[in-house]
C-alpha cells in the first residue's frame, strides 16, 4: 500500500495538577492517498486529540506530544520547524470541525472568509481570489454562489455554514482532510447531504480523508476502512464491510448495537452501559474491561496487544487470541 500518512506510536498527554493524562496512548495507523478512513469512538476517546496532534495544534501547555512519529509524504511532521509546519497546515492538510458557527467570524461575509483562506496560500489578485472563492462555493453546492458570497454566517443555515467551512478547507486542494465530527451539530437530514458531498469531493479531488465521528452509521456512508478508538488506543481496525458483518472487539459490537437500536427506537440515543474511563482512572488490564459483557479473568490481568487477525484486520482483545 502506498502511504500518505503514517502514525507510529503517537503519544499525546496533558499535564494537569492531578498528574499526566495520556489521552493518545501509542496510536499507529496508515492512510493511503485517495483513501477515506473512519476514526470512531465515543466522546472522550482521544479522536480530536489525534487529529490536533497531526496538525500540531494541541494547545501547549497543558497539552504535549510526548512521543512517536507522524510521517506525512515521507517527512516526520513532529520534526518540522514551525515555519514549515505552517506551510503544511491548511495547504497540504486541512481540518474541518464540528461547529461551523464558532469557526466562522460573524463580522465578515462567508465569501470574504473563503477568499481570505485562498489568499493566505496563493498569490492571486483580489478579483481572482474572489472568483476562486465563488468557484469553491459552487463546488460545495451552495446555490447561487455569486449572491451567497455576500451573506453573513448568521444568514445561513447550519448545513450551508458547514459547506462554507468545507470550501475553505478544500480551497488549497489538500492531500489530506481531517474531518472532525463534521456533521454532529447538524440535523440528521442535512448530515447525509454533507457526508455525500465530502465523499464526492474526496473522489473528485483525489485526497485522503480521516473522518472522525462517534457514529458508525456516518462512517459506513463514506469510509472504506475503520479505526475504532477507545480510551486513547486503537482497539480495532478493519475494512468497513468486514467490521459491520463481524466486529472483532466487544466495544465495536457495542457501538454497532447502539446504531441498530437507534433505527428501531426511532432516533432515541442508545449507548453502551457505563462510560469512557477518565485517563487517570484506567481499569487494570484491558481498558474496556469494566464495561465489557465478555470479560474474563485475563482481561483484568494484562492489557491485550493489537492482535493481527487477517490482512488489514487487527483487534486489541484477548478473545481474538494472544
Ligand atoms: N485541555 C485539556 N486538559 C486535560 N485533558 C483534556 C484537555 N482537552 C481534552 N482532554 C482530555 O483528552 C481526552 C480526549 O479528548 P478528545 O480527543 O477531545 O476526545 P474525542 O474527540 O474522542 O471526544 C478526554 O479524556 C479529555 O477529557
Ligand atoms: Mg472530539
Amino acid at each position: 500500500m502506498e502511504t500518505l500518512l503514517k502514525l507510529d506510536n503517537l503519544r499525546t498527554v496533558f499535564d494537569t495538577a492531578e498528574g499526566t493524562a495520556r489521552v493518545v496512548d501509542g496510536v499507529s495507523f496508515e492512510i493511503a492517498p485517495d483513501e477515506a478512513v473512519g476514526l470512531v469512538g465515543e466522546s472522550g476517546c482521544g479522536k480530536s486529540m489525534t487529529a490536533l496532534s497531526i496538525m500540531r495544534l494541541v494547545t501547549s501547555p497543558p497539552g504535549r506530544i510526548d512521543g512517536g512519529s507522524i510521517m506525512f509524504e515521507g517527512k516526520d511532521l513532529l520534526a518540522l520547524p514551525e515555519k514549515e509546519m505552517r506551510r503544511v497546515r491548511g495547504n497540504k492538510i486541512s481540518i474541518v470541525f464540528q461547529e461551523p458557527l464558532t469557526s466562522l467570524n460573524p463580522v465578515f461575509t462567508c465569501g470574504e472568509q473563503v477568499r481570505e483562506a485562498i489568499a493566505l496560500h496563493q498569490k492571486l489578485s483580489r478579483s481572482d481570489s474572489k472568483a476562486k472563492a465563488i468557484e469553491m462555493l459552487r463546488l460545495v453546492r451552495i446555490p447561487d454562489p455569486e449572491k451567497r458570497y455576500g451573506a453573513y454566517p448568521h444568514q445561513m443555515s447550519g448545513g450551508m455554514r458547514q459547506r462554507v467551512m468545507i470550501a475553505m478547507a478544500l480551497s488549497c486542494e489538500p492531500r489530506l482532510l481531517l474531518a472532525d465530527e463534521p456533521t454532529s451539530a447538524l440535523d440528521v437530514s442535512v448530515q447525509g447531504q454533507i457526508i455525500e458531498l465530502l465523499r464526492e469531493l474526496q473522489e473528485r479531488m483525489h485526497m485522503a480523508v480521516l473522518l472522525i465521528t462517534h457514529d458508525l452509521a456516518v462512517v459506513a456512508q463514506m469510509a472504506s476502512r475503520v479505526l475504532v478508538m477507545y480510551a486513547g488506543v486503537i482497539v480495532e481496525e478493519a475494512p468497513v464491510g468486514a467490521l459491520f458483518q463481524k466486529p472483532a472487539h466487544p466495544y465495536t459490537e457495542g457501538l454497532l448495537g447502539s446504531i441498530a437500536r437507534l433505527g428501531r427506537s426511532g432516533g432515541r440515543l442508545a449507548t453502551i452501559p457505563g462510560s469512557v474511563p477518565d485517563p487517570f482512572r484506567l481499569p487494570p488490564g484491558c481498558r474496556f474491561s469494566d464495561r465489557c459483557p465478555k470479560r474474563f479473568e485475563k482481561c483484568f490481568a494484562a492489557e491485550p496487544p493489537l492482535i493481527d487477525l487477517s490482512p488489514g484486520r487487527r483487534a486489541r482483545c484477548w478473545l481474538c487470541g494472544g
